[in-house]
Protein backbone atom coordinates (compact mmCIF):
# COMPACT_ATOMS: atom_id res chain seq x y z
CA UNK A 1 0.00 0.00 0.00
CA UNK A 2 1.10 3.28 -1.24
CA UNK A 3 1.10 6.28 1.06
CA UNK A 4 0.79 10.29 0.22
CA UNK A 5 0.64 13.19 1.74
CA UNK A 6 -2.32 15.33 2.77
CA UNK A 7 -1.72 18.90 1.39
CA UNK A 8 1.31 20.77 2.87
CA UNK A 9 1.01 18.77 6.32
CA UNK A 10 3.64 16.13 7.05
CA UNK A 11 0.53 13.60 7.35
CA UNK A 12 0.71 10.77 5.66
CA UNK A 13 -2.60 8.33 4.42
CA UNK A 14 -2.75 5.46 3.20
CA UNK A 15 -4.26 5.64 -0.76
CA UNK A 16 -6.79 3.68 -0.30
CA UNK A 17 -9.24 4.57 3.30
CA UNK A 18 -11.56 2.20 5.24
CA UNK A 19 -14.86 3.91 4.75
CA UNK A 20 -17.09 2.27 7.71
CA UNK A 21 -20.33 3.07 6.88
CA UNK A 22 -21.93 0.17 5.51
CA UNK A 23 -19.80 -2.85 5.97
CA UNK A 24 -21.49 -4.32 8.84
CA UNK A 25 -25.12 -3.70 10.01
CA UNK A 26 -25.42 -0.14 11.05
CA UNK A 27 -28.06 2.51 10.15
CA UNK A 28 -27.46 2.29 6.30
CA UNK A 29 -27.19 -1.17 5.49
CA UNK A 30 -27.36 -4.75 6.88
CA UNK A 31 -24.17 -6.15 5.73
CA UNK A 32 -23.17 -9.49 7.22
CA UNK A 33 -20.52 -8.73 10.56
CA UNK A 34 -18.30 -10.92 10.01
CA UNK A 35 -17.86 -10.76 6.56
CA UNK A 36 -17.51 -6.58 7.25
CA UNK A 37 -15.15 -7.14 10.28
CA UNK A 38 -12.76 -10.31 8.29
CA UNK A 39 -13.07 -7.02 5.16
CA UNK A 40 -11.63 -4.60 7.61
CA UNK A 41 -8.96 -7.60 9.57
CA UNK A 42 -7.97 -7.80 5.33
CA UNK A 43 -7.50 -3.98 4.76
CA UNK A 44 -5.25 -3.37 7.68
CA UNK A 45 -3.48 -6.91 7.00
CA UNK A 46 -2.84 -5.37 3.78
CA UNK A 47 -1.59 -2.00 4.56
CA UNK A 48 -4.81 0.07 5.09
CA UNK A 49 -4.14 2.92 7.53
CA UNK A 50 -6.50 5.34 7.54
CA UNK A 51 -9.99 4.69 8.35
CA UNK A 52 -12.77 6.99 7.87
CA UNK A 53 -15.98 6.57 10.85
CA UNK A 54 -18.96 8.59 11.81
CA UNK A 55 -21.20 8.23 14.92
CA UNK A 56 -23.86 8.55 12.18
CA UNK A 57 -23.15 5.05 10.58
CA UNK A 58 -23.88 2.99 13.26
CA UNK A 59 -20.94 0.92 12.99
CA UNK A 60 -18.57 1.69 15.48
CA UNK A 61 -19.05 -1.27 17.85
CA UNK A 62 -17.83 -3.40 15.10
CA UNK A 63 -14.68 -1.21 13.97
CA UNK A 64 -14.05 -0.43 18.08
CA UNK A 65 -13.95 -4.50 18.41
CA UNK A 66 -11.58 -5.02 15.40
CA UNK A 67 -8.96 -1.69 16.24
CA UNK A 68 -8.81 -2.95 19.86
CA UNK A 69 -6.85 -5.84 19.15
CA UNK A 70 -4.67 -3.23 16.97
CA UNK A 71 -4.51 -0.57 19.67
CA UNK A 72 -0.81 -0.19 20.34
CA UNK A 73 0.21 -1.68 17.35
CA UNK A 74 0.59 -0.01 13.49
CA UNK A 75 -0.13 3.40 14.11
CA UNK A 76 -3.83 4.37 12.35
CA UNK A 77 -4.69 7.68 10.86
CA UNK A 78 -8.58 8.29 12.04
CA UNK A 79 -11.01 11.01 9.48
CA UNK A 80 -13.84 11.20 11.55
CA UNK A 81 -17.58 13.03 11.03
CA UNK A 82 -18.64 15.99 13.21
CA UNK A 83 -21.54 17.72 12.03
CA UNK A 84 -21.75 21.27 13.86
CA UNK A 85 -24.14 22.77 13.80
CA UNK A 86 -26.68 19.84 12.84
CA UNK A 87 -29.96 20.40 11.24
CA UNK A 88 -31.41 21.55 14.19
CA UNK A 89 -29.14 23.36 15.56
CA UNK A 90 -29.26 27.17 15.19
CA UNK A 91 -25.68 27.82 15.99
CA UNK A 92 -21.95 25.90 16.32
CA UNK A 93 -22.22 24.27 19.76
CA UNK A 94 -18.17 24.06 21.23
CA UNK A 95 -19.46 21.26 23.52
CA UNK A 96 -21.20 18.85 21.31
CA UNK A 97 -18.02 19.43 18.62
CA UNK A 98 -15.63 18.18 21.78
CA UNK A 99 -18.07 15.21 22.68
CA UNK A 100 -17.67 14.21 19.08
CA UNK A 101 -14.06 14.27 19.16
CA UNK A 102 -13.72 12.53 22.60
CA UNK A 103 -16.06 10.05 22.13
CA UNK A 104 -14.54 8.77 18.61
CA UNK A 105 -11.38 8.46 20.73
CA UNK A 106 -12.71 6.01 23.16
CA UNK A 107 -14.79 4.26 20.30
CA UNK A 108 -11.55 3.88 18.21
CA UNK A 109 -8.85 2.99 20.21
CA UNK A 110 -7.12 6.17 19.06
CA UNK A 111 -5.15 8.55 20.24
CA UNK A 112 -5.67 11.19 17.81
CA UNK A 113 -8.42 12.10 15.41
CA UNK A 114 -5.68 12.93 11.94
CA UNK A 115 -8.67 14.60 10.16
CA UNK A 116 -11.91 15.81 11.24
CA UNK A 117 -14.38 16.34 8.06
CA UNK A 118 -16.72 19.31 8.99
CA UNK A 119 -20.00 19.44 8.04
CA UNK A 120 -22.28 22.45 8.60
CA UNK A 121 -25.87 21.94 8.27
CA UNK A 122 -28.05 24.14 10.43
CA UNK A 123 -31.03 24.11 7.33
CA UNK A 124 -33.65 21.86 6.87
CA UNK A 125 -32.42 17.73 5.46
CA UNK A 126 -34.21 18.45 2.57
CA UNK A 127 -32.24 21.60 0.89
CA UNK A 128 -28.17 20.63 2.67
CA UNK A 129 -27.25 19.36 -1.06
CA UNK A 130 -29.03 21.85 -2.92
CA UNK A 131 -28.00 25.06 -3.61
CA UNK A 132 -31.31 26.81 -1.98
CA UNK A 133 -29.75 25.71 1.89
CA UNK A 134 -26.27 27.97 0.73
CA UNK A 135 -27.25 31.95 0.69
CA UNK A 136 -28.48 30.67 4.98
CA UNK A 137 -25.19 28.55 5.17
CA UNK A 138 -22.75 30.62 3.54
CA UNK A 139 -23.89 33.88 5.76
CA UNK A 140 -23.70 31.61 9.05
CA UNK A 141 -20.37 30.28 7.97
CA UNK A 142 -17.76 33.26 8.96
CA UNK A 143 -19.88 32.58 12.84
CA UNK A 144 -19.64 29.57 12.71
CA UNK A 145 -16.06 29.38 11.48
CA UNK A 146 -14.43 31.63 14.34
CA UNK A 147 -16.37 29.26 16.84
CA UNK A 148 -15.33 25.84 14.83
CA UNK A 149 -11.31 27.01 15.02
CA UNK A 150 -10.78 28.00 18.58
CA UNK A 151 -12.84 25.20 19.69
CA UNK A 152 -10.85 22.94 17.03
CA UNK A 153 -7.29 24.73 17.92
CA UNK A 154 -7.94 23.61 21.59
CA UNK A 155 -8.76 20.35 21.08
CA UNK A 156 -5.29 20.05 18.66
CA UNK A 157 -3.56 21.77 21.63
CA UNK A 158 -4.51 18.46 23.53
CA UNK A 159 -3.07 16.59 20.98
CA UNK A 160 -6.58 15.20 20.19
CA UNK A 161 -7.00 16.29 16.75
CA UNK A 162 -4.69 17.09 13.76
CA UNK A 163 -6.07 18.88 10.66
CA UNK A 164 -9.60 19.82 10.13
CA UNK A 165 -11.95 19.54 6.76
CA UNK A 166 -14.57 20.60 5.50
CA UNK A 167 -17.38 18.36 3.60
CA UNK A 168 -19.26 21.09 1.58
CA UNK A 169 -22.40 19.59 0.61
CA UNK A 170 -22.78 21.92 -2.58
CA UNK A 171 -20.02 23.63 -4.92
CA UNK A 172 -20.62 27.01 -3.85
CA UNK A 173 -20.26 26.27 -0.10
CA UNK A 174 -17.16 24.55 -0.94
CA UNK A 175 -15.97 28.18 -2.95
CA UNK A 176 -16.79 29.93 0.11
CA UNK A 177 -15.16 27.50 2.90
CA UNK A 178 -11.88 27.23 0.47
CA UNK A 179 -11.62 30.93 0.31
CA UNK A 180 -12.46 31.33 3.80
CA UNK A 181 -8.82 29.97 5.22
CA UNK A 182 -10.39 27.87 7.88
CA UNK A 183 -9.53 24.59 6.90
CA UNK A 184 -6.61 22.25 5.59
CA UNK A 185 -8.48 20.68 2.91
CA UNK A 186 -11.45 19.11 2.15
CA UNK A 187 -13.26 15.49 2.22
CA UNK A 188 -15.77 14.90 0.11
CA UNK A 189 -17.46 12.82 -2.83
CA UNK A 190 -15.49 12.77 -5.85
CA UNK A 191 -15.60 10.23 -8.69
CA UNK A 192 -16.72 9.25 -12.62
CA UNK A 193 -19.78 10.96 -12.35
CA UNK A 194 -19.41 13.85 -9.41
CA UNK A 195 -16.55 16.03 -10.89
CA UNK A 196 -18.33 19.03 -9.20
CA UNK A 197 -15.37 20.30 -7.30
CA UNK A 198 -12.91 20.67 -10.34
CA UNK A 199 -13.60 23.89 -10.73
CA UNK A 200 -11.65 24.65 -6.94
CA UNK A 201 -8.46 22.43 -7.76
CA UNK A 202 -6.57 25.15 -8.57
CA UNK A 203 -6.97 27.50 -5.60
CA UNK A 204 -7.18 24.30 -3.07
CA UNK A 205 -3.62 23.80 -4.65
CA UNK A 206 -2.44 27.52 -4.30
CA UNK A 207 -3.15 27.12 -0.63
CA UNK A 208 -1.62 24.04 0.34
CA UNK A 209 -5.03 22.27 0.99
CA UNK A 210 -5.61 18.29 0.16
CA UNK A 211 -8.72 16.63 -0.86
CA UNK A 212 -9.59 13.27 0.26
CA UNK A 213 -12.01 11.60 -2.18
CA UNK A 214 -14.83 9.34 -1.19
CA UNK A 215 -17.50 7.05 -2.54
CA UNK A 216 -15.79 6.32 -6.05
CA UNK A 217 -18.23 3.58 -6.89
CA UNK A 218 -21.34 5.47 -5.85
CA UNK A 219 -22.61 2.84 -4.16
CA UNK A 220 -21.61 0.40 -6.27
CA UNK A 221 -23.06 1.85 -9.27
CA UNK A 222 -20.13 2.79 -11.12
CA UNK A 223 -18.61 -0.75 -11.24
CA UNK A 224 -18.58 -3.78 -13.97
CA UNK A 225 -21.06 -5.24 -12.00
CA UNK A 226 -23.93 -2.42 -12.41
CA UNK A 227 -22.85 -0.79 -15.45
CA UNK A 228 -26.23 -1.30 -16.29
CA UNK A 229 -28.20 -0.62 -13.84
CA UNK A 230 -31.36 -2.08 -15.36
CA UNK A 231 -29.68 -5.26 -13.89
CA UNK A 232 -30.36 -4.18 -10.56
CA UNK A 233 -33.22 -6.10 -8.49
CA UNK A 234 -36.50 -4.06 -8.07
CA UNK A 235 -36.68 -2.04 -5.77
CA UNK A 236 -32.92 -1.43 -4.93
CA UNK A 237 -32.02 2.03 -3.38
CA UNK A 238 -29.43 2.58 -6.29
CA UNK A 239 -32.48 2.81 -8.35
CA UNK A 240 -33.63 5.32 -6.44
CA UNK A 241 -34.35 9.13 -8.05
CA UNK A 242 -31.43 10.43 -5.94
CA UNK A 243 -29.33 8.87 -7.93
CA UNK A 244 -30.65 9.37 -11.21
CA UNK A 245 -28.18 12.22 -12.39
CA UNK A 246 -25.43 9.42 -11.63
CA UNK A 247 -26.87 6.83 -13.75
CA UNK A 248 -27.77 9.23 -16.62
CA UNK A 249 -23.92 10.75 -16.51
CA UNK A 250 -22.21 7.08 -16.04
CA UNK A 251 -24.48 6.04 -18.99
CA UNK A 252 -22.96 9.20 -21.39
CA UNK A 253 -19.45 8.09 -20.63
CA UNK A 254 -19.85 4.93 -20.80
CA UNK A 255 -21.27 5.53 -24.79
CA UNK A 256 -18.26 8.68 -24.74
CA UNK A 257 -15.78 6.43 -23.16
CA UNK A 258 -16.39 3.01 -22.89
CA UNK A 259 -14.41 1.72 -25.65
CA UNK A 260 -10.81 2.89 -23.77
CA UNK A 261 -11.57 1.54 -20.51
CA UNK A 262 -10.99 -2.17 -19.59
CA UNK A 263 -12.49 -2.10 -16.20
CA UNK A 264 -14.88 0.80 -14.54
CA UNK A 265 -14.52 -0.66 -10.96
CA UNK A 266 -10.65 -0.37 -11.34
CA UNK A 267 -11.02 2.84 -13.14
CA UNK A 268 -13.28 4.06 -10.67
CA UNK A 269 -10.35 3.90 -7.94
CA UNK A 270 -7.82 5.05 -10.43
CA UNK A 271 -9.78 8.19 -11.11
CA UNK A 272 -10.12 9.01 -7.30
CA UNK A 273 -6.28 8.81 -7.31
CA UNK A 274 -5.47 10.71 -10.36
CA UNK A 275 -4.53 13.93 -9.23
CA UNK A 276 -1.44 14.66 -6.58
CA UNK A 277 -4.16 16.64 -4.65
CA UNK A 278 -5.83 13.69 -3.48
CA UNK A 279 -4.05 12.00 -0.74
CA UNK A 280 -6.28 9.22 -0.50
CA UNK A 281 -10.00 7.40 -1.62
CA UNK A 282 -12.16 6.50 1.03
CA UNK A 283 -13.75 3.01 0.10
CA UNK A 284 -16.76 1.17 1.19
CA UNK A 285 -15.55 -2.38 1.28
CA UNK A 286 -17.96 -5.25 3.20
CA UNK A 287 -15.94 -8.27 1.66
CA UNK A 288 -12.34 -9.63 1.50
CA UNK A 289 -13.03 -9.63 -1.99
CA UNK A 290 -13.83 -6.09 -2.52
CA UNK A 291 -10.65 -5.25 -0.11
CA UNK A 292 -8.57 -6.91 -2.46
CA UNK A 293 -10.35 -5.38 -5.61
CA UNK A 294 -10.00 -1.86 -4.29
CA UNK A 295 -6.02 -2.21 -3.22
CA UNK A 296 -5.37 -3.86 -6.55
CA UNK A 297 -6.25 -0.92 -8.70
CA UNK A 298 -4.39 1.17 -6.14
CA UNK A 299 -1.04 0.14 -7.97
CA UNK A 300 0.50 3.87 -8.76
CA UNK A 301 -1.06 3.45 -12.27
CA UNK A 302 -3.68 6.33 -12.71
CA UNK A 303 -4.32 8.38 -15.26
CA UNK A 304 -3.63 11.80 -16.22
CA UNK A 305 -5.10 14.78 -14.36
CA UNK A 306 -6.00 15.90 -17.69
CA UNK A 307 -8.36 12.66 -18.13
CA UNK A 308 -10.09 14.50 -14.93
CA UNK A 309 -11.07 17.45 -17.11
CA UNK A 310 -12.32 15.42 -19.79
CA UNK A 311 -14.51 13.62 -17.89
CA UNK A 312 -15.52 16.98 -16.12
CA UNK A 313 -16.52 18.04 -19.58
CA UNK A 314 -18.78 14.97 -20.57
CA UNK A 315 -20.24 15.45 -17.15
CA UNK A 316 -21.28 18.94 -17.33
CA UNK A 317 -22.06 18.85 -21.58
CA UNK A 318 -25.31 20.41 -22.04
N1 LIG B 1 -21.33 12.67 4.31
C1 LIG B 1 -20.29 11.88 4.43
O1 LIG B 1 -19.33 12.23 5.07
C2 LIG B 1 -20.28 10.56 3.72
C3 LIG B 1 -21.29 10.21 2.85
C4 LIG B 1 -21.17 9.04 2.14
C5 LIG B 1 -20.05 8.23 2.32
N2 LIG B 1 -19.08 8.55 3.21
C6 LIG B 1 -17.87 7.70 3.42
O2 LIG B 1 -17.46 7.16 2.19
C7 LIG B 1 -17.45 5.73 2.27
C8 LIG B 1 -17.83 5.14 0.95
O3 LIG B 1 -19.14 5.53 0.60
P1 LIG B 1 -20.19 4.59 -0.12
O4 LIG B 1 -20.22 3.25 0.56
O5 LIG B 1 -21.44 5.34 -0.21
O6 LIG B 1 -19.63 4.48 -1.59
P2 LIG B 1 -18.56 3.60 -2.38
O7 LIG B 1 -17.31 3.40 -1.63
O8 LIG B 1 -18.44 4.28 -3.67
O9 LIG B 1 -19.33 2.23 -2.62
C9 LIG B 1 -19.22 1.19 -1.70
C10 LIG B 1 -20.19 0.10 -2.09
O10 LIG B 1 -19.88 -0.38 -3.38
C11 LIG B 1 -20.03 -1.79 -3.43
N3 LIG B 1 -18.74 -2.35 -3.86
C12 LIG B 1 -17.55 -2.32 -3.21
N4 LIG B 1 -16.60 -2.95 -3.93
C13 LIG B 1 -17.20 -3.35 -5.08
C14 LIG B 1 -16.75 -4.04 -6.22
N5 LIG B 1 -15.47 -4.43 -6.33
N6 LIG B 1 -17.63 -4.30 -7.22
C15 LIG B 1 -18.92 -3.90 -7.12
N7 LIG B 1 -19.42 -3.25 -6.05
C16 LIG B 1 -18.56 -2.97 -5.04
C17 LIG B 1 -20.40 -2.27 -2.04
O11 LIG B 1 -21.82 -2.48 -1.98
P3 LIG B 1 -22.48 -3.94 -2.09
O12 LIG B 1 -21.53 -4.91 -1.48
O13 LIG B 1 -23.76 -3.79 -1.33
O14 LIG B 1 -22.71 -4.16 -3.55
C18 LIG B 1 -20.03 -1.08 -1.16
O15 LIG B 1 -20.88 -0.94 -0.04
C19 LIG B 1 -18.39 5.39 3.43
O16 LIG B 1 -18.11 4.15 4.03
C20 LIG B 1 -18.14 6.53 4.36
O17 LIG B 1 -16.97 6.27 5.13
C21 LIG B 1 -19.18 9.71 3.90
Amino acid sequence: MRHRRFGKTDLELSEITFGAMRFVPGLHQKNDLEAGKAALEAALANGVTTIHSSYEYGTRYALGEVLAKHAGSARLQHIIKATVPDYDDDRFIPEKFRDMVETALRELHAERIDIVQHLQRGVDKGIIYDERGDPARIEAMPTVNAALRETFDKLRDEGKVGYLCTFPHTPAFAEAAIESGAFDGMVAFFNLAETEMVPFFDAMRERGMGYVTMRPYCQGLLTDKWKDPSKLPAGDPRLGPDLAHIRERFQRLQAEIGSEVDSWTSLAVKFALADPLFPSVIVGMNTVEQVETAIAAADGDYPDPAFIRRVHGINTKR
